[in-house]
C-alpha cells in the first residue's frame, strides 16, 4: 500500500462533499503515490458536522480550524471555505509546514493572493495547488495536448465564457453576493475558471487586459435562513430598517478582453444571469491550422476543426473523449465509451502526466499552480 497523507478539509458543504468524494475515490481509480487519509473535517455548523463526518468517513471533526491546521498529525490542509477565509487559512497552514490545496478563486483580494504566493514560494517543503478541476476533464486535457502538439498551429483567438443562470432575483442572499466574503461575484467565481482554462489549454500567458465591464443586475436579495443567516448578517447592511432584504455589493457579470503572448487575442465573459445556460463553461480556440471547442454541458466531448482537411469533407469533428490510452484520464475510469461527470474532475493522481509530447516548455506544466515562474517563456 502507498504511504499515506493525512488530510484536513476546511469546509463541509458543496466543495466539502466534492472533495470528500475525491479523497474516497482517487486511490481506487488511480495508482497514487500517497494514500489520502480523511483525518479531520472542519466546519462552522456543529450540528451538521457529526453526520457529515460519519457519512463521508472523516475520522475526526472540529469547528476550530486554527487548531486543526497546527495538528502535527495533519499533512495536507484543503481550504474549501468562502473566499475571504482562504488567505488566513492557507497562510496558517503553510506556516505550520503543511501542504495546501486551495479552492478558487485563490483569494478575495489581490493583496491576499500575493501574500499566499509569496508564502508558498518561501516554504519550499510545502506543495501547493488550486482546485482548477475543469483541467481534468479528458476533453480539456486533450485540447491541451493537441495545442502542444501543434495541431491547431499558432493561436489567434480565444473565446471563453462561463454562463450560469442561478443568480436571478429569487435567489436569496449568501456569502457569494457580498464583497466582504466573496471579494467579487461572477468574476472570481467563474472567470477564475476560464482564465485558468485559457492558460492551461493554450500555454499562453496574459500580456494585457484591454477593457472590462462589470454589472450588477439584482441589487438586493432576501435575507437567507440556515447557516447563511449567521454568516451574512450585517455584512453589507440591510437596505432599510423595515426591509427583509440585504444589499448586494458584487458583480453579477464581468466581461473583458485580453492579449496573450505571441499575439493572440482573447475575450472572457462570466455571468450568473444568462437564462437558459446551466453550467456552460465554454471555450473556443482558433489557430492558424485548426480550431477547438469545449462546453462543460457536454463535458465528454471535444470539437476539433482541421484546416488541412479537404474542403469537400471539412467540418467540425465531434470527439468523444472516452478512449483509454488515447484520451487523458479516460483509462482510469470505466471501459471505453462510458462517460464521466463533474465529480471525476476532482480526482487524479499527482504523478499522472497528461502530456506525452516532449517539449522545451515541459517544466512549466509541472510547476505548482500558485508559484511564479522563473525566466520568460516564449512560443
Ligand atoms: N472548483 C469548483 O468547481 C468550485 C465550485 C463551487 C465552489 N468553489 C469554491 O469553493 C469554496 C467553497 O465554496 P462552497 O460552494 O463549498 O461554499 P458553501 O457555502 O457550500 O460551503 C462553505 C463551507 O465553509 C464553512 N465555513 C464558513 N466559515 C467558516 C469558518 N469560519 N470556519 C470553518 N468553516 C467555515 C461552512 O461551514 C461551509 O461548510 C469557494 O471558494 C468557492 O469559490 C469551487
Amino acid at each position: 500500500m502507498a504511504p499515506f497523507c493525512n488530510v484536513a478539509l476546511l469546509g463541509q458543504k458543496f466543495m466539502g462533499r466534492a472533495h470528500s468524494n475525491a479523497y474516497l475515490k482517487v486511490a481506487k481509480f488511480f495508482n497514487v503515490p500517497l494514500q489520502p487519509v480523511m483525518h479531520t473535517v472542519v466546519g462552522q455548523d456543529l450540528i451538521a458536522l457529526a453526520p457529515f463526518a460519519s457519512r463521508w468517513g472523516w475520522r475526526k471533526y472540529s469547528t476550530q480550524w486554527k487548531d486543526v491546521v497546527k495538528d502535527p498529525a495533519v499533512h495536507l490542509v484543503d481550504v474549501s471555505t468562502p473566499n475571504y477565509m482562504h488567505a488566513d487559512q492557507a497562510l496558517a497552514a503553510l506556516a505550520a509546514g503543511k501542504h495546501v490545496a486551495c479552492e478558487k478563486p485563490l483569494a478575495a483580494t489581490l493583496k491576499d493572493a500575493r501574500a499566499m504566493r509569496n508564502a508558498a514560494v518561501k516554504s519550499r517543503r510545502s506543495r501547493t495547488f488550486v482546485w482548477f478541476n475543469y483541467r481534468r476533464c479528458p476533453a480539456v486535457a486533450l485540447a491541451h495536448q493537441l495545442v502542444r502538439e501543434g495541431k491547431i498551429g499558432r493561436v489567434h483567438h480565444v473565446r471563453a465564457a462561463y454562463l450560469q443562470s442561478w443568480g436571478g432575483p429569487g435567489t436569496p442572499m449568501s456569502w457569494r453576493f457580498q464583497r466582504k466574503f466573496a471579494g467579487s461575484g461572477a468574476h472570481g467565481d467563474l472567470n477564475a475558471h476560464i482564465i485558468d482554462m485559457c492558460r492551461f489549454v493554450t500555454g499562453l500567458e496574459f500580456t494585457e487586459i484591454t477593457g472590462a465591464i462589470s454589472e450588477t443586475f439584482v441589487h438586493e436579495r432576501e435575507r437567507p435562513g440556515g447557516e447563511q443567516k449567521a454568516l451574512v448578517r450585517g455584512a453589507a447592511g440591510p437596505s432599510s430598517k423595515k426591509s427583509n432584504k440585504e444589499k448586494v455589493d458584487v458583480d453579477d457579470c464581468v466581461l473583458f478582453l485580453a492579449r496573450l503572448h505571441g499575439g493572440a487575442v482573447a475575450s472572457f465573459e462570466a455571468t450568473r444571469n444568462a437564462v437558459g445556460h446551466q453550467n456552460n463553461n465554454q471555450i473556443e480556440i482558433n489557430g492558424e491550422a485548426g480550431s477547438l471547442r469545449f462546453s462543460f454541458e457536454d463535458m465528454n466531448v471535444l470539437w476539433y476543426f482541421d484546416a488541412g482537411d479537404s474542403p469537400r469533407t471539412a467540418g467540425w469533428r465531434r470527439i468523444m473523449c472516452t478512449s483509454a490510452g488515447n484520451h487523458p484520464y479516460a483509462g482510469a475510469w470505466w471501459p471505453d465509451a462510458h462517460v464521466i461527470g463533474y465529480e471525476h474532475t476532482f480526482s487524479r493522481s499527482g504523478r499522472c502526466r497528461i502530456s506525452t509530447a516532449p517539449t522545451k516548455r515541459s517544466a512549466y506544466w509541472k510547476r505548482p499552480c500558485w508559484r511564479p515562474r522563473t525566466g520568460r517563456r516564449s512560443r
